[in-house]
């Protein structure tokens, strides 16, 4: 069999942060890469770097431009603290990520996984890097039915990778990990195992266990928010309004919406009676549900057409939503349908 570095020279993916590996680079990948696939990441990389090439453009950015630059990435709350981090880099190391695991993992948003990888890939360090990826490998060669969103099993994992790690080598050995979970063991569908570098040793393989493992325990239903959606346009402007800066998808920008669902008669009646606007038309545009990670949301939206954009609400025309405000990629089915009518 293929040792894992040889096998990470050869079959990795040229990806951008591989490339130019300085630090700064590999922090915002791995921050980028939490909970998100790397297709999605590649059109943001680059572009974030363009904008925020070093971590003191970072720590001085405005929100709307970092909200604008992570939009449609989700869980926005790591571009907070990824500006937060670079804040404290700033007023504490002077600008550059100091090359030490505990200084790192200190800073806001960088857990142990991060700081492993940050600290292996970019710095050299022995240390281990274990996520969703990894414990999938690890489960597997392992032969472990635990539950591996258990914190125990994350420890002893990391204890074997400290062990297991050739000191010389660390960055390749920490995404050779990374890169089997991604493309060989991989996270829905059958796992390519006869390409794997850890074939040999990989007792679920051995044992027809690869369907069992790795285990997860079953975790409670998500919470069913149902809503109506507005979109209330104007001679080609519609209205927006920013979210509260606490909470799920704070400080982005919605449509109006209620957290019930109204039909398309008490849509006109909330609009002419509270909102104090003259109703031109109400046009059904069907529902929409988008998965968070604690909650579902199952959407009716409309079209609304009005003599004035409500008072309480922003009245922005189609180039400002492009260009200047961050809306969720949860109002995606009807931002699309707000574009075509704006054009
Ligand atoms: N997922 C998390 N970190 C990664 C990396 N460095 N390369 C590819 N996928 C990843």
């Amino acid at each position: 069999p293929v040792p894992l570095l040889e096998w990470y020279r050869v079959n990795r993916r040229i990806l951008p942060w591989r490339e130019d590996p300085w630090p700064y680079r590999v922090w915002v990948s791995e921050i980028m890469l939490q909970q998100t696939r790397v297709e999605a990441v590649l059109p943001y990389y680059e572009r974030f770097l363009r904008e925020l090439p070093d971590i003191s453009a970072l720590a001085a950015a405005p929100e709307e431009q970092l909200l604008k630059l992570w939009e449609g990435l989700g869980y926005y709350s790591r571009v907070r603290n990824l500006q937060k981090a670079a804040q404290v880099v700033c007023e504490q190391y002077g600008g550059e990520l100091p090359s030490d695991y505990e200084a790192v993992k200190a800073l806001p948003g960088i857990g142990e996984y991060t700081a492993g990888a940050i600290c292996s890939i970019a710095f050299g360090l022995p240390t281990p890097a274990v996520d969703g990826n990894v414990l999938r490998v690890l489960s597997r060669v392992l032969e472990s039915h635990e539950d591996i969103l258990k914190q125990s099993v994350k420890k002893h994992f990391e204890e074997l990778l400290r062990e297991t790690m050739p000191k010389e080598r660390t960055s390749a050995f920490t995404q050779g990990m990374i890169e089997i979970g991604a493309i060989v063991c991989v996270p829905n569908g059958k796992p390519k195992c006869e390409e794997c570098p850890l074939e040999s040793l990989c007792l679920a393989e051995r044992h027809g266990l690869l369907d069992s493992i790795p285990y997860k325990a079953p975790k409670k239903p998500r919470k069913i928010e149902e809503k109506t959606v507005l979109l209330i346009c104007s001679s080609k402007k519609a209205a927006i309004r920013k979210r509260p800066d606490q909470g799920l998808l704070a400080s982005l920008y919605e449509f109006p919406n209620t957290d019930h669902y109204l039909t398309a008669d008490e849509v006109r009646e909330y609009l002419e009676k509270e909102q104090g606007v003259t109703v031109e038309s109400v046009e059904p545009l069907g529902n929409a549900k988008h998965i968070f990670s604690h909650v579902e949301w199952h959407m009716n939206g409309y079209l609304v057409q009005t003599d004035q954009i409500p008072r309480q609400y922003l009245a922005v025309e189609r180039q400002e939503l492009q260009n200047r405000y961050a809306i969720p990629n949860a109002f995606q089915a009807y931002y699309q349908k707000l574009m075509e009518v704006l054009a």
